[in-house]
């Protein structure tokens, strides 16, 4: 039974890629803890919204774009200054090496990279105002699995444990943490196309043999954003059952 505990109450939170799959699983429970939700995607995630009800906030933000961050952080202040950043939008695309050209390459960069270093651009002001805030990246327990045709992809997650990792030590003294959350195989659309047996065979090498539902990645989003994860910084959280087990 899920806890009704109000643990963000009086927190902005801003989410990445909030208009389906892992991104609305966590902007619909950073909501039920409390806190007002600024839900952003390429077009503004209307329907995350109207499930959240008045606390939450759809604005349009490609992660890629500073004058969109820029534009959003200025529309933000309007629900209040940003205490919970969530970068979850990503671009995952298959391709082998050989296959891999340098736009794909770029794009995978700024979509799963550069939007870390531009929120933390524009949502770092405010935190360091308030003497609080959390950063927390999506990443994924692929870093650590031989997957083929990931290597963009893989260098991307892996740079935001780094980056969260160095970002930790610079924000420390303003009560401000940055973690990283490293989700296994997890039902949303981005994995629709998986046929069954590949999926079986993914959570056969787990210990909870079963495919991850979004609401599994929102537990560990939900503590490292709270005031019970005030000392834990510069980590990186695998959420995968059991699949990967070196962090
Ligand atoms: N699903 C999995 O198995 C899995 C596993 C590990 C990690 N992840 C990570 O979790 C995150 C969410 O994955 P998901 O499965 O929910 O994906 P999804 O494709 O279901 O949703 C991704 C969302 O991000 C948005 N998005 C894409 N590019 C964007 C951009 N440039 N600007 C703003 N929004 C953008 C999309 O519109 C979409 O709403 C990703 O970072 C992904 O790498 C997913």
């Amino acid at each position: 039974m899920k806890t009704s505990i109000r643990t963000h109450d009086g927190r902005v939170a801003l989410v990445t890629g909030a208009g389906q799959g892992i991104g609305q699983a966590i902007a619909l429970a950073l909501a039920e803890r409390g806190a007002r939700v600024i839900a952003t995607d390429l077009r503004p995630p209307n329907d995350t919204v109207e499930k959240i009800g008045p606390s939450g906030h759809a604005l349009e933000l490609d992660v890629t774009q500073e004058e969109q961050w820029r534009s959003v952080a200025g529309k933000a202040r309007e629900v209040g200054e940003v205490d919970i950043v969530v970068n979850n939008a990503g671009y995952f695309p298959n391709r082998s090496i050989d296959d891999l050209d340098l736009l794909t390459w770029r794009k995978t960069m700024a979509t799963n990279l550069d939007s870390h270093f531009l929120s933390v651009t524009y949502s770092l002001p405010g935190m360091r105002r308030k003497k609080w805030g959390r950063f927390v990246g999506i990443s994924s327990n692929m870093v650590g699995l031989a997957i083929p045709g990931m290597s963009h992809y893989i260098a991307t997650k892996m740079g935001i444990i780094g980056f969260m990792r160095g970002l930790a030590n610079d924000v420390a003294n303003d009560g401000i943490t940055a973690n990283a959350v490293l989700p296994g195989l997890i039902n949303t659309q981005a994995t629709a196309l998986q046929s069954e047996a590949e999926k079986r065979a993914t959570w056969g090498q787990q210990a909870i043999k079963r495919l991850g539902d979004p609401e599994d990645v929102t537990g560990a989003v939900l503590f490292l954003t709270s005031d019970d994860a005030a000392f834990i910084t510069g980590q990186a959280i695998v959420v995968d059952g059991g699949q990967y087990r070196i962090g």
